[in-house]
């Protein structure tokens, strides 16, 4: 498979100076605790992996994927989404998506109809957080017998909530907890019909493991502050940035068939921490919700001052709970490398496998993600905020590519 890759090394980013994913737990009050802390039993309609990849491996796996099969993948998408059904050996072929990141079903009928091994499963995302209606695509499946699975790794779906519209789709789900609690893992697979996971063997962490992931957590919880001059100090940063010439990364094409260094046999069957389980279990739904929602209508209402940039759901249904903000930039050169070096923490899904969806291929570089996370403060938020106005409002001297 041909995958087109951009390598930032010679850019020579700094790390980013506020943590992409939650880093501090929000724990209930101590009355609220006594009310919880009594351990739910775990549900048999689910399995707990490390990670949402290998919680998808066995969706893959029990959706029959195998080197004689093929599955059906959206066109933007992370690495780690294809990662297990190349462990597989299986064929991935991709389908379009619309600008609102929801499935092409035209195209998606045309590509089904060129394929010809047998298509044993589909998966379908709801990008952000955001929930997209999968019911024709769920009759689709159900019409030519391919299992969907329904992509649950931007949502905040754990053992006990679901976010409104998401779950009830698929004959798998499969969620990332790890990345809406400050936790150390979390992958969590999910299906309606228990009997079917009877199969799936898993096995717990060490202890040594389980220790280590505690130190993670502490770790990370420790983050540096945003100060009040370190906005004041951004016009100069920029300027001193902008006065060098942008140093391109490596736009690379790769051709491979075994899953990417993300991706690790090892840890296939290794369930989650159990301290991350503790986390996610006892962590305040409520105040998860409500504190990215805030953060979310904040970056909205910031984005709609400034140029060169628009969101892609600049509505943000009620009961939702976004994963990230995502942003479109017009000119990710020099804008990107400008906000990288500012150390602002932004994901772009830059390593793609190639497809004919023009639109994947345009949010390959342009497409933004960034955070909104709960553990986010004012500060953090306010100069994320400033960086990112200050940077889109500014042109280097060759102007833009
Ligand atoms: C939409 C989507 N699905 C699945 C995955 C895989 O999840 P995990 O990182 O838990 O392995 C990712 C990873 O970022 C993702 O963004």
């Amino acid at each position: 498979m041909k995958f087109i890759r951009f390598d930032p090394k010679p850019c020579g980013f700094p790390k980013p100076r506020i943590s992409p994913l939650p880093n501090t737990p929000l724990l209930p009050s101590p009355s609220a605790w006594l009310c919880r802390s009594i351990p739910r039993r775990a549900s048999r309609n689910f399995r707990h992996f490390s990670r949402g990849r290998y919680a998808l491996g066995e969706a893959y796996r029990l959706a029959g994927l195998n080197r004689e099969g093929a599955l059906l993948a959206p066109a933007y998408h992370c690495v780690t989404m294809l990662d297990p059904a190349m462990a597989l050996e299986a064929e991935v072929h991709l389908y379009r998506l619309q600008a609102d990141l929801s499935p092409d079903l035209d195209a998606l009928e045309k590509l089904l109809a060129s394929i010809e091994k047998p298509v044993k499963a589909l998966l379908a995302t709801h990008y952000f957080g955001i929930a997209k209606d999968f019911s024709r695509l769920k009759a689709f499946c159900v019409n030519r017998e391919i299992t969907l699975i329904e992509d649950c790794s931007h949502v905040l779906f754990t053992e006990h909530f679901r976010a409104a519209g998401t779950g009830s789709y698929g004959h798998f789900v499969v969620s990332s907890p790890y990345k809406f609690f400050a936790c150390d893992d979390g992958g969590l697979l999910y299906t309606p019909e228990d009997h079917l996971l009877d199969r799936v063997k898993t096995v717990p962490a060490t202890p040594v493991e389980e220790l280590r992931g505690i130190k993670h957590a502490w770790e990370r919880s420790r983050s540096a502050r945003i100060m009040i001059g370190d906005i004041s100090s951004i016009d100069l940063r920029l300027e001193s940035l902008s006065a060098c010439p942008v140093v391109p990364g490596n736009d690379e094409i790769e051709e491979r068939s075994a899953p990417s260094a993300l991706f690790s046999g090892a840890l296939a069957h290794r369930e989650s921490l159990r301290c991350s389980r503790l986390i996610v279990d006892q962590s305040s739904i409520t105040d998860n919700m409500r504190r990215r929602r805030e953060n979310y209508h904040r970056w909205l209402e910031a984005v709609t001052r400034i140029s060169n940039c628009q969101t892609l759901f600049s509505d943000l249904p009620e009961h939702t709970a976004p994963y990230m903000f995502p942003l479109y930039i017009a000119h990710p050169d020099p804008h990107f490398y400008w906000l990288k070096h500012l150390g602002v923490p932004i994901w772009r899904w830059d390593e793609m496998a190639d497809s004919n969806c023009r639109i994947s291929q345009d949010y390959r570089l342009h497409l933004l993600h960034l955070p909104c996370h709960q553990a986010l403060t004012s500060n953090q938020l306010e100069w994320m905020i400033t960086a990112l106005d200050k940077t889109l409002n500014r042109s280097s001297a060759k102007g833009f590519q």
